[in-house]
């Protein structure tokens, strides 16, 4: 399973880049407003807004070299169809992000059959999957979270996209998102997600174990004593 950071703040990428294991971002307009509100900057238009939004997003995609969702926020398809090439003129790298809407599909299907990639989020249901891989998505990204938030099991629905998916040679990439905790990681993992796309806390926690700690303190200060030893 590939690994996704799941934030629009540039540090945080930076950080988890330089370790070597990751392979893409998914950004959405909350985490881009947090983003850029986090930062303090003031903007005197709406339009300043935005393309500060695109600015990040071609930063992080020169950063990664790797795919880097960002979301159109156009709710009509011809909206979302030319929001989605501008996004993706950006860079090769940039993934375009629909809502699994009527327009959502209409524009995917659109998208899809100039070469744009298009990742299907806000999915709920296999159902929103299948059409989501039917329009033409390159990636579709059921939120974890928050179908656990409802009382239902977000990793059962992966394992059930999943099984569709196989069974049907659909070749779409399953990005497991809404992710709250690293055991949801290991969730999606065993339950065949392509991709995980983990917020910045959670990836710091996926590398956190205290018997790692324990066990570099005694190597050293077994090295320490054999030393004075000598
Ligand atoms: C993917 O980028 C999703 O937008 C994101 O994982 C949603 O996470 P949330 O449910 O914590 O907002």
């Amino acid at each position: 399973m590939k690994l996704y950071l799941d934030t629009a703040n540039v540090q945080e990428i930076r950080e988890i880049h330089a370790m070597g294991v990751l392979s893409g971002v998914t950004t959405n307009p909350s985490l881009v407003a947090k983003a850029l509100t986090q930062a303090g900057e003031r903007f005197e238009s709406e339009a300043a807004f935005y393309e500060r939004f695109t600015g990040v997003v071609r930063e992080i995609a020169e950063l990664v070299q790797a795919p880097v969702s960002a979301e159109a926020l156009s709710t009509d398809a011809d909206g979302m169809v030319a929001e989605g090439k501008k996004l993706a003129a950006l860079s090769e790298h940039v993934v375009i992000k629909l809502p699994v809407t009527a327009a959502g599909l209409a524009a995917c299907r659109r998208l899809a059959d100039e070469g744009v990639a298009v990742n299907m989020t806000l999915i709920f249901s296999a159902n929103q999957a299948l059409l989501a891989a039917r329009a033409g998505a390159r990636y579709v990204s059921p939120f974890l979270g928050r179908i656990d938030d409802t009382g239902w099991s977000g990793v059962e629905l992966v394992r059930t996209i999943r099984e569709i998916y196989d069974l049907h040679g659909i070749e779409a990439e399953i990005i497991a998102a809404s992710i709250r905790h690293p055991q949801h990681v290991t969730e999606a993992a065993l339950a065949g997600a392509d991709i995980a796309t983990i917020p910045y806390g959670v990836f710091k926690a996926l590398l956190k174990h205290p018997l790692t700690d324990i066990g570099i303190e005694r190597f050293l200060s077994d090295w320490e004593k054999a030393k004075q030893e000598l």
